[in-house]
């Protein structure tokens, strides 16, 4: 299986190397851990050159749009060329916070579309309070290749968003009680369009709910989308890891 978005830094684990020595033995294999700003970028692609099986997707996200200067994105696109990086991400608009700069937010998201694509590369889509919007962006963008990560949306925009050719990527959310929206995402949607992603230290599945997060937990989201589905654990497993695969080309 492959996490395809989390966060291994430093900032929230003192044990980095052992995490991921220890994904194996729950047959989490790759590993895509993900930027938000500068700094996290760099230090997730040095990690991602650390080990064969960590690849990094780097961007800066909406809730670092006030911090960014566009000296950033200069060097943003000065790390893109490393060949550890696999996708910009994760990118996108969030009102939930932050509604005074959505502009500002809208600007930033639109330059790193345009990298993503003069380099050839998958994004990585943060969406919160802003589905219509991200939408339409990324609609007037002609972006084709990409995820919705941690998708939380209704079941009509899940099919607007693989229309555009995108992939939804399913977290722990999907393992929680009352997630009844994205329950009916994963009931209605073809396993052809769905990832595993943990969005570790947050969203911990059940029963870690509430808990600090890890990658080797894949396994729990990926039993739930079968147990969701009523197919074999397997099916998801394989499926998954090929659209990964596919998207990502690692
Ligand atoms: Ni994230």
């Amino acid at each position: 299986m492959i996490d395809t978005h989390c966060h291994l830094e430093k900032e929230y684990y003192d044990d980095i190397d052992e995490i991921i020595g220890k994904c194996k033995n729950f047959g989490v294999d790759k590993i895509i851990v993900s930027g938000y700003n500068l700094d996290s970028s760099k230090e997730m692609l040095n990690l991602a050159n650390k080990y064969d099986n960590i690849y990094a997707t780097i961007g800066i996200s909406p809730q670092d749009v006030d911090e960014a200067s566009n000296n950033d994105l200069i060097l943003l696109e000065e790390l893109l060329k490393d060949k550890k990086v696999v996708g910009i991400g994760e990118i996108g608009l969030d009102y939930h916070y932050t509604k005074e700069n959505k502009e500002k937010q809208k600007q930033l998201f639109i330059t790193q579309l345009r990298l993503a694509k003069k380099y050839n590369l998958p994004v990585v889509i943060h969406s919160r309070d802003a589905i219509n919007d991200t939408y339409e962006i990324l609609k007037s963008e002609n972006i084709e290749c990409g995820t919705m990560h941690c998708y939380s949306g209704s079941l009509e925009y899940a099919h607007k968003f693989i229309d555009l050719g995108l992939y939804l990527s399913i977290g722990g959310v999907s393992t929680f009680k009352n997630a009844k929206e994205i329950k009916k995402v994963i009931e209605n949607i073809s396993l052809d369009n769905l990832l595993l992603e943990t969005d570790s230290p947050y969203l911990a599945p059940e029963p870690h709910r509430g808990k600090k997060n890890y990658p080797y937990y894949i396994p729990l989201i990926a039993q739930n989308i079968a147990n969701i589905k009523k197919i074999s654990v397997d099916e998801v497993k394989n499926k998954t890891v090929l659209n990964t695969t596919k998207l990502f080309d690692i």
